[in-house]
């Protein structure tokens, strides 16, 4: 399946980081990171959730595709296992399928569960170290029937259903994530409607939030008890903001973005409170939050997880918070981001001033790129620029005295990206879906050169 001649071949550009650095030292953790929905396919053997609802509605999945294939790792994992150990990773991030271990009546699919044991046992016997989340946005669809992440009862279901897989799973995971992104399932799937489930307003996405930080809260305290000798945190996404301009009412505006984007899914976590846009907001916007609720949010996190894509520009609005502006300055992804490596030292620092921060865990980082296979190559230079650059900037965070104890490219191989469809890369491995061969990119090399080099 692999392309195995030019999988002992060196890369031909290398990733080059000074040799004293903390990113050379044995015990700093490297990985790759996927999620369910994006690879597995397999959906025979699971119930609907809210991304198969999201890909039936016309014209919201770019390329109109779905899961239900996607790299077919349901049934490749084997030789995905292979591809993993093959890049010479220390760990390999992935997340559960709710709907593929847990019937609609909260009974557990066996078949589903053997899948994920098998898959965390052939990782161990490889030594690879699994780091698993529990929700990459692929909620039951019967559970948004009945409101989803707007009703609070769906924070206590995510509860339960931790607490079923954590006790099965034993002690084979070295981490656990509660939630991947909160931000985006509420943010982009309740409030613009541009994810899962597809709601729209204002009034939504903070109600969303609030129960999605809840639900961590509780599933916090379930691993407290079922899963002590794990580290077991959330996983952020993050963007540091830049006001467009020098002007007082654009670094204003720069402010509450960053309170919106960032601080909103942090400050709960680590201080327990919310920060002061709550206060701006119009009554009806903000969320629902019940005596000790914050209390359950700010269970102690053994690490948090950090993704970094891009950074965001503001200015002010004449009708809202703020405005998001065009990037223009530097080169941009196929995914139109910015590549801006300085953003991931700048927003990594500031979190560190502003809070008393667990280990951060790097958990997501990466690019989608124009890639093409040519003779059985993938020769994207421009990716392996975006790493180099990107653990520079963690490189240099780490000497500036964030406590920094892994970094996961995104992703292993090609997949689903979600409103994107299968149109935007990002994989180490480039993906043939109509083949599901896999082909590992120069970048892959690049990185796995670069951890061998250790
Ligand atoms: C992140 C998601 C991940 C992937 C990357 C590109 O926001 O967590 O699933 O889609 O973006």
């Amino acid at each position: 399946m692999l392309a195995t001649k030019s999988a002992i071949k060196p890369a031909i550009k290398k990733i080059i980081i000074p040799n004293n650095s903390r990113l050379h030292t044995p015990d700093f953790i490297y990985g790759v990171a996927t999620a369910s929905f994006q690879i597995e396919g397999g959906r025979q053997s699971r119930t609907q959730n809210i991304w198969d609802s999201f890909c039936q509605s016309a014209e919201k999945i770019e390329d109109n595709s779905n899961g239900d294939v996607a790299c077919n790792h349901f049934q490749l994992w084997e030789d995905d296992v292979e591809l993993i150990r093959s890049l010479n990773v220390d760990a390999y991030r992935l997340s559960i399928s709710w709907t593929r271990v847990l019937h609609n009546d909260g009974t557990l699919n066996n078949k589903g569960i053997d899948f994920y044991i098998n898959l965390l046992d052939k990782l161990i016997e490889y030594g690879i170290k699994p780091f698993v989340t529990f929700y990459h946005w692929d909620l039951p669809q019967h559970l948004e029937d009945k409101g989803g992440w707007l009703n609070r009862d769906t924070a206590y279901h995510f509860r339960d259903y931790t607490d079923k897989i954590s006790r099965i799973f034993k002690d084979r995971v070295y981490s656990y994530a509660t939630l991947n992104e909160p931000y985006c399932s509420a943010h982009l799937g309740y409030q613009d409607g541009i994810h899962a489930p597809g709601i729209k307003g204002k009034q939504f996405g903070k109600k969303a939030a609030h129960h999605l930080l809840l639900a961590h809260g509780l599933a916090m305290q379930v691993l407290q008890i079922n899963s002590p000798q794990s580290k077991n945190g959330i996983v952020v996404n993050v963007t540091p903001t830049y006001p467009a301009t020098d002007n007082i009412e654009d670094i204003k505006a720069a402010n509450i973005a960053d309170q919106d984007f960032n601080h909103w899914y942090i400050k709960p976590i680590l201080d327990g409170k919310y920060p002061d846009l709550l206060d701006l907001m119009p009554e009806q916007h903000r969320p629902d939050i019940l005596q000790d609720d914050l209390k359950i949010i700010s269970t102690p996190i053994d690490y948090i997880g950090v993704n970094y894509y891009t950074r965001t520009v503001i200015q002010a609005s004449e009708d809202d918070f703020y405005d998001i502006k065009d990037p223009s300055i530097m080169p941009l992804t196929e995914m139109d981001w910015e590549v801006y490596p300085e953003g991931f030292y700048d927003i990594l620092t500031r979190l560190n001033n502003e809070y008393q921060l667990p280990p951060v865990y790097l958990t997501e980082n990466g690019a989608a790129m124009p890639d093409e296979i040519i003779a059985d190559e993938v020769n994207d230079l421009d990716r392996i620029e975006f790493f180099q650059g990107h653990l520079e900037a963690v490189h240099r965070a780490i000497e500036a005295g964030v406590d920094i104890q892994c970094y996961f490219a995104w992703s292993l191989m090609d997949n689903f990206e979600w409103a994107r469809g299968y149109t935007k890369r990002f994989g180490l491995v480039y993906v043939d879906y109509e083949t599901q061969q896999r082909t590992i990119k120069q970048s892959g090399f690049a990185y796995r050169d670069f951890i061998g080099s250790r």
